[in-house]
Parts: C-alpha cells; structure tokens; sequence
C-alpha cells in the first residue's frame, strides 16, 4: 500500500512540470516560424543595404530557407493548437483547421519563392531584394490569413 503509493507519487510529480512548459506542438511550430524569420531576417537585411552584401552568405541563408519551405508544417498544425485552445500561448487562428488544403498551398508558394531566391541569391543585391520581397508577399498572405495579431 504504502509502497504503491509513493510509486503513484513519483509518477505523477513530473506532470506539473510538463504542463508548465507549455504546448510542445505550440513550442515547435513557434521554433520553426522563429527559423524562418531568422533567415529572412539575415536576407532582409542584405537587401535593404543594411548589411553588406555577401553572395556566399546569401546563397547559404537561401538553401537554409529551401530546407524549411520543404518541411510539410502537418505536425505544426495539430488539432486543439489554435488560440481558441490555448489563449496567450499562440497566436495561430481557428481558421486554420477549417482551411488545411490552403494552409498547404500557402507552404508551396511558400516553397516556390524559395526555389526562385535561392536560384539568384549569389547574383547580387538587386536580384536578391526582388527575390526576398517576393518570398516576403508568401509568408505575409499566411499571416494576414491565420495569425492572429498578438497572443
Ligand atoms: C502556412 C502559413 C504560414 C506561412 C507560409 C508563414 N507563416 Fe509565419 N506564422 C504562421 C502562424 C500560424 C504563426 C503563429 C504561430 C503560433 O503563434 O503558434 C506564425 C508565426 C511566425 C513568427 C513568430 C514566431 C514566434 O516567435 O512566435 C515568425 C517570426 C514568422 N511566422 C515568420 C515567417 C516568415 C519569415 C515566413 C516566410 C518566409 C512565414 N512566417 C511564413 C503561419 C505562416
């Protein structure tokens, strides 16, 4: 009995811990579009001459890019994840689940622009601010459409 019991107890002292952490889909999805950002933040800046340009650098931050966009985001999206679930934890929009088939035409554009950006990222800033705008209008339809403006 007694031994049963602080077996029960020490099983169930992680738990707290865990739910404190929060979502980990949540965490995940926030960790992949934090990626995301960090590499089109490096290129941004390139772009709009606030960093030198550096065609080397580029071309590395666009495959980077590429690598992501390929990712399919379904485990990012799983039911019960929406801020109508978890308020003040994610700012992802209902929206989403009742719109799946957009949500993944939304990560081709998505994977399209990067293909393009990262087929002209060694050819100089020009060519490379056009290429981030356009990749740039892909994430912003995304987010006009499914994300919501603050937790
Ligand atoms: C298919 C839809 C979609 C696309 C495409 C998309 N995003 Fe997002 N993004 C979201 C959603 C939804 C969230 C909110 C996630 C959450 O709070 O759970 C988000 C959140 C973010 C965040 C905030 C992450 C955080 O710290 O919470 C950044 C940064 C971001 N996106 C950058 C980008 C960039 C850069 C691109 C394009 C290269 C992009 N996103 C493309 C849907 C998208």
């Amino acid at each position: 009995m007694c031994k049963t019991l602080i077996t029960l107890a020490a099983l169930a002292l992680p738990l707290p811990a865990v739910a404190q952490d929060g979502n980990p889909v949540v965490e995940a999805r926030q960790g992949y579009f934090k990626l995301l950002g960090l590499e089109m933040g490096a290129l941004a800046g390139m772009a709009k001459g606030e960093v030198e340009y550096d065609a080397a650098a580029a071309e590395a931050h666009a495959a980077d890019i590429v690598t992501l966009s390929t990712y399919t985001m379904d485990d990012l999206f799983a039911p019960g994840t929406s801020n109508a679930d978890l308020p003040g934890e994610t700012r992802a929009l209902p929206a989403i689940w009742e719109n799946m088939d957009d949500i993944q035409t939304k990560r081709q554009a998505l994977d399209a622009a990067a293909q393009e950006l990262a087929a002209i990222a060694g050819d100089g800033r020009a060519a490379l601010g056009s290429a981030v705008g356009k990749l740039g209008g892909t994430c912003k339809s995304c987010h006009d459409d499914y994300r919501a403006e603050d937790f």
